[in-house]
């Protein structure tokens, strides 16, 4: 077992798992890893090599020969910066499309554990915050603390809304909720490593709270657990 602390902050899509990890990374000054965006890669990398995304044995040979890079964030507490050969493809990643194709590979048990070792490898001093929907359950089951955020579709939906307009991109809020409730049920409904809250697990609702005082709740249970 590692003596490496970890945090790991699951729960399903849009349930503000990013912002709240990396802000609660960011006070400790510990590594942060955004789980979502290996299966994000994957998914892209299939689309750039023309690999079907429910063909598990061509996604668990292409991504042995993957060449993903992590730049080094500047600071501790920021997200690491993914390269794939050798190109920043971060803005790539970040659209319906790919969050879709990595939910569709994410099902297939070979490419969760392909991308198994590479996660823990995340896990160094003087801490890590891992976000994502198996961090506590199947990544990291010996994490410090294990938080499972919740919300409601509805105000999930509207919170992705909100951040893909600001980044300028034309979007339609029920088509956001019919694609956000589909990706929950798949990644619920899967047999690999499904999306659920580990039984050591805190959990906390959103629904109704800022991200401030998710942040304190989160901090709040890690000083009860010392
Ligand atoms: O967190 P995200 O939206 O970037 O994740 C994209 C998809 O990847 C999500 O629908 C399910 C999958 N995923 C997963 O199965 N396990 C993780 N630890 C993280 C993400």
């Amino acid at each position: 077992m590692s003596s490496v602390p970890v945090i790991t902050i699951d729960g399903p899509s849009a349930s503000g798992k990013g912002t709240i990890s990396q802000i609660v990374a960011d006070r400790f000054a510990w590594h942060f890893l955004d789980s979502g965006s290996l299966y994000r890669l994957c998914g892209l990398a299939a689309y750039k090599q023309g690999v079907d995304l429910d063909d598990e044995a061509a996604l668990v040979s292409m991504i042995a020969t993957l060449n993903i890079e992590f730049a080094l964030p500047e600071a501790l507490g920021q997200a690491t910066k993914i390269c794939l050969d050798g190109q920043f493809v971060e803005q790539q990643l970040r659209n319906e499309r790919m969050a879709t194709a990595a939910s569709r590979v994410a099902a297939l048990a070979g490419v969760r554990q392909a991308l198994l070792t590479l996660q823990r490898n995340f896990r160094q001093l003087p801490g890590l915050v891992a976000d994502g929907r198996d961090m506590g359950t199947t990544v990291f089951p010996d994490a410090t603390l294990k938080i499972f955020l919740l919300a409601s579709s509805e105000e999930r939906a509207r919170r992705r809304y909100k951040q893909l307009k600001e980044k300028g991109m034309d979007v339609n809020l029920s088509a956001i909720l019919n694609e956000l409730e589909a990706r929950d049920r798949r990644d619920r409904e899967r047999v690999a490593a499904p999306l659920r809250a580990a039984e050591d697990a805190e959990i906390i609702d959103t629904t109704a709270m800022g991200i401030d005082s998710v942040v304190e709740k989160v901090l709040a249970c890690w000083e009860s657990g010392r």
